[in-house]
């Protein structure tokens, strides 16, 4: 694991964006994990902003709410056509979400996996962090090796995301999501974090024990992730002058370093 601090929520997101760009150019084909989320719109009216070509590209989305159905604005189907899908050369075809209003949850996750690996694995995962620790929709006690399942959100995420609705009290407690396990298994992981709030649950994440009550805790089993944050959310990180100064002086960030 790396972690990148960047002077602010701007900088962050563009480092991000031009890493994505950067693998979608080096692969054509390359298969994205997606997220959603407040801290991803800005990432993605980026990505959009670069007029990337992504053909061939495919996606698959971390999750979905249960009993939601696509056409509405609070589905994450909605969400990724409004913020990229609709914005850039994907093929819709080639973009999935977990089914929400799928009749027997277990084969429609079941399949969702099949179709991951039928597609040749994620190449990169994008996370974003909940307040819970969440990875996905994967919230305490998630096990460490979880596949793709129904999930009951803690009241964490529900006071978290409950203001996106119209109705705070129409948002779903339930939601379909890829496994830690589904996650740890992407060739390569980048994760945004922004903004003073989510400084202490990254701190516990990054620089705590792994530990299923903090699912994004599993990323330290991963070889290749990196987490980039804004000064904010890094300001309760114990080795922040050492993360400052990788990103400085390893030869890998040279490219990034003048934008
Ligand atoms: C959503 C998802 C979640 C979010 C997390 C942070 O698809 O995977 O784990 O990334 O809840 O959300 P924001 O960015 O709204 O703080």
């Amino acid at each position: 694991m790396e972690v990148i601090i960047r002077p602010n929520k701007e900088s962050a997101t563009t480092l991000a964006a031009n890493l994505i760009a950067d693998l979608v150019k080096r692969k054509p084909t390359l298969v994205l994990g997606l997220a959603t989320g407040r801290t991803m719109e800005e990432l993605y009216d980026k990505v959009a902003a670069m007029k990337l070509d992504f053909t061939f590209c495919s996606s698959f989305n971390l999750d979905e709410y249960i009993g939601i159905e696509t056409i509405d604005k609070n589905s994450y189907r909605y969400y990724m056509n409004k913020h990229l899908f609709d914005k850039v050369n994907i093929n819709k075809k080639n973009t999935h979400l977990p089914d929400g209003m799928a009749k027997n949850t277990i084969i429609a996750c079941h399949e969702y996996e099949n179709q991951i690996n039928d597609s040749g694995g994620i190449d990169v995962q994008l996370l974003g962090i909940g307040r819970s620790g969440h990875i996905g929709f994967n919230e305490p006690l998630s096990a460490l090796s979880s596949r793709t399942r129904e999930k009951a959100l803690t009241p964490t995420t529900v006071a978290q995301n409950s203001p996106l609705f119209d109705n705070p009290e129409d948002m779903p407690k339930r939601a379909l999501t890829m496994g830690v396990g589904t996650i740890l298994e992407a060739k390569r992981i980048i994760m945004l974090v922004t903004g003073t709030e989510k400084a202490e649950i990254l701190a516990k994440a990054v620089e705590g024990p792994i530990t299923s009550m903090i699912s994004a805790t599993a990323l330290q089993l991963h070889p290749a992730c990196t987490i980039i944050v804004d000064e904010e959310a890094a300001g309760k990180l114990q080795e922040r002058e050492y993360y400052r100064w990788i990103f400085e002086n390893e030869p890998e960030w040279e490219p990034y370093r003048v934008v």
